[in-house]
């Protein structure tokens, strides 16, 4: 038996039948009221019955201030629950597990979206462009400190909301530039209150979001995707990387949260998360997950290094909705292509 092929168990998480993970990937196929659909269902049901041991879906908001992303699935109302709960149940009749990613965009997401100004950590607008409406971002207004509890509030409704409607657990997005990684990362955040600052004060919006939803819902669920390294132009870390990490993984674990999904987007592994995960590893009690594009023999290699618990993959899981069975069988892979993007098959 190989290790990815080996069950998890580790009581800090939910049970996995093998230690392979399909990422999180927006697809923007959600209906017009953004709910799942049935043909999501079938895709993330494809995914289980080719073996994926556990599946995060797409980013889902939580709420509409953190909206910036055509057709991506919210979690925010019963309905929204009630058609997700037709996805679980499909990825369950395959003998799957599901987590759902919870998103809240902050300054990534548009007016045209949200309604209003997009919050955040600052009120600096983002560089570039959103490519979902091609309009450059707006100025954020940054979120006062009173505010807090609310946005809490909303990850920790959607994280019981989704638990309610069957998901095995939930992710809380706290990487890859969203509202949660516009506190850590010190070079959004120019706040001088206590949520900015210090390394204690950057990494206390992240435990006190932490600190609400396992107050909600068992941190034996809760996964939380952190991305302290990727190449964005050049090699991007938290400043203070060392130090944030030294202060904020002891405290999750402290926590009880139960996964870190540590991610590099779409970066070179071994020189991002790869990297991250020996030094979060002696710190973290609960399970972690990591990956980018690994072949099933790096895969291998980084679980029997003892760093990670899972591994994840995210494009190969598009390209092949069998990915599991094929690494098992050392099938040759379909590669992905951009195309892939606009279908959901
Ligand atoms: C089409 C697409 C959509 C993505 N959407 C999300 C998302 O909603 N949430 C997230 O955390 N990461 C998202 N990602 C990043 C993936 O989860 C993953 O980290 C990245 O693709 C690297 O893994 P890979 O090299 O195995 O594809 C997305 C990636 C792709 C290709």
């Amino acid at each position: 038996m190989t290790m990815l092929s080996k069950p998890l168990e580790n009581p800090a998480f939910i049970a996995l039948r093998n230690r392979t993970v399909m990422s999180a990937m927006s697809r923007s196929f959600a209906d017009a009221e953004r709910c799942a659909t049935d043909e999501m269902a079938a895709y993330y049901a494809r995914r289980a019955a080719g073996g994926a041991g556990l599946i995060l879906t797409e980013g889902t908001l939580i709420h509409a201030s953190g909206d910036g992303w055509v057709n991506a699935p919210y979690i925010a109302e019963a309905k929204h629950a009630d058609a997700w709960r037709k996805v679980v149940d499909a990825v369950h009749a395959e003998g799957g597990a599901i987590a759902c990613q919870l998103w809240h965009m902050g300054r990534i997401s548009h007016a045209d979206f949200t309604g209003d100004a997009p919050v955040s950590s600052t009120n600096r607008a983002a560089a570039g462009v959103n490519r979902q409406n091609n309009k450059p971002y707006g100025e954020p207004r940054a979120l006062e400190a009173h505010e807090m509890p609310t946005i809490y509030g909303y990850f920790a409704d959607a994280a019981e909301r989704a638990l309610d409607a069957g998901f095995d657990a939930v992710e809380l997005h706290m990487g890859h530039g969203y509202l949660p990684d516009q506190f850590m990362d010190g070079q959004v955040n120019d706040r001088t209150d206590q949520y900015g600052g210090s390394v204690e004060n950057r990494c206390r919006f992240a435990l006190e979001l932490v600190e609400a939803v396992t107050a909600r819902v068992p941190g034996s669920k809760v996964m939380a995707r952190i991305s302290p390294s990727r190449m964005m132009g050049g090699l991007y870390e938290w400043p203070d990387l060392d130090a944030m990490i030294a202060h904020l993984i002891p405290a999750l674990s402290q926590l009880g949260l139960g996964a870190l999904d540590v991610s590099c987007a779409n970066s070179p592994y071994h020189e991002t998360a790869g990297r991250m995960v020996r030094k979060i590893r002696p710190l973290f009690d609960g399970v972690i997950v990591a990956g980018a594009s690994l072949s099933a023999d790096e895969a291998e290699a980084e679980l029997a290094s003892g760093m990670v618990d899972a591994i994840t993959w995210g494009r190969a899981f598009i390209a092949n909705p069998d990915l599991v069975q094929k690494i098992e069988q050392g099938q040759e892979l379909t590669p992905f292509d951009d195309a892939m993007r606009s279908t959901l098959v």
